[in-house]
């Protein structure tokens, strides 16, 4: 399983990619305010061209960067994705496009916008990420249409299926694969029990029919979320920084780095004067 970093933060990037283990990035529009915030909070002025440059360099060839559109309908949503990886794609041959499976904001919405617009930029050979997935069958449409990858939002799925039973959360908290019971039934979304549960589905179903759409595990909320979709086989995780940090500790490595450290002898240490 790939992991990349969910963040337009430069420096979780660059951390992220100073430790070794991220081989990719996603961002979205939100992701993108939270670090133009922060620089703003600093007093730094942000040229946004210059800022996504830096991304795509820091991550460099071969380790996709997925910059989102913004508008809802296909033709307008085509042309921003063109922008964007003519703007980009040329610093380290690296941009994907983020484009929503579905831009209807209701159910009175237009629906095939997302797939029209997913559609057009594959045959271009624009390599498309589908994001904002939370079915199956979204999945399957999107990989239909020649998605390059799905994005199911797993951390999100927990969140609506919690906060449709009035259960009491923070972002972060473990929700069990196997969903939960409250009062004798198990809580879901049209059949989907919990986040992990929605990718497992996809997994299953994009191998019953060889679908080459790679899964991107998304919204990713605690290290035994990602375990649960290692284990799944899933190609990707994409995690926040503070998830991978989650993911190296372990109060007995503390420990045992405390009594490594103390029981070093005077003849060992030594040997590296
Ligand atoms: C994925 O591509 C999205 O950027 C992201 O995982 C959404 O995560 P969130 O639900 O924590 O906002």
């Amino acid at each position: 399983m790939d992991i990349f970093i969910d963040s337009a933060d430069i420096e979780d990037i660059k951390k992220a990619m100073e430790y070794g283990v991220c081989s990719g990035c996603t961002t979205n529009p939100s992701l993108i305010k939270k670090a133009i915030d922060k620089l703003k909070a600093r007093g730094e002025n942000i040229n946004m061209e210059d800022y996504i440059k830096m991304i795509c360099e820091t991550l460099g060839e071969g380790r996709p960067i997925s910059l989102e559109v913004i508008s809802l309908d296909a033709d307008s949503m085509i042309k921003e994705a063109e922008t964007l990886y003519n703007k980009f794609n040329s610093i380290a041959n690296n941009v994907v496009i983020k484009i929503p499976v579905n831009t209807a904001t209701s159910e009175d919405g237009n629906h095939y916008e997302g797939l029209k617009a997913i559609k057009a930029l594959s045959e271009k050979g624009i390599p498309i990420n589908a994001t904002l997935i939370f079915t199956p069958e979204q999945a399957l449409l999107a990989a239909k249409a020649r998605a390059k990858y799905v994005s199911p939002f797993a951390g999100r799925v927990d969140d609506f299926i919690r906060t449709n039973a009035g259960i009491k959360f923070e972002k972060p908290d473990y929700f069990s694969a196997e969903g939960r019971k409250e009062g004798g039934r198990i809580l879901e979304d049209n059949g989907i029990v919990s986040g992990v549960d929605l990718v497992a589905r996809i997994v299953d179903t994009f191998a019953n029919y060889d679908l080459e759409a790679k899964i991107i595990a998304a919204s990713m909320r605690n290290a035994r979320q990602v375990r649960e979709v290692a284990e799944l086989g899933v190609d990707i995780a994409t995690v926040p920084f503070y998830v991978i940090e989650q993911m190296l500790k372990h109060p007995k490595t503390f420990e045992g780095i405390v009594k490594f450290s103390k029981d070093v002898v005077p003849e060992y240490r030594n040997l590296f004067s």
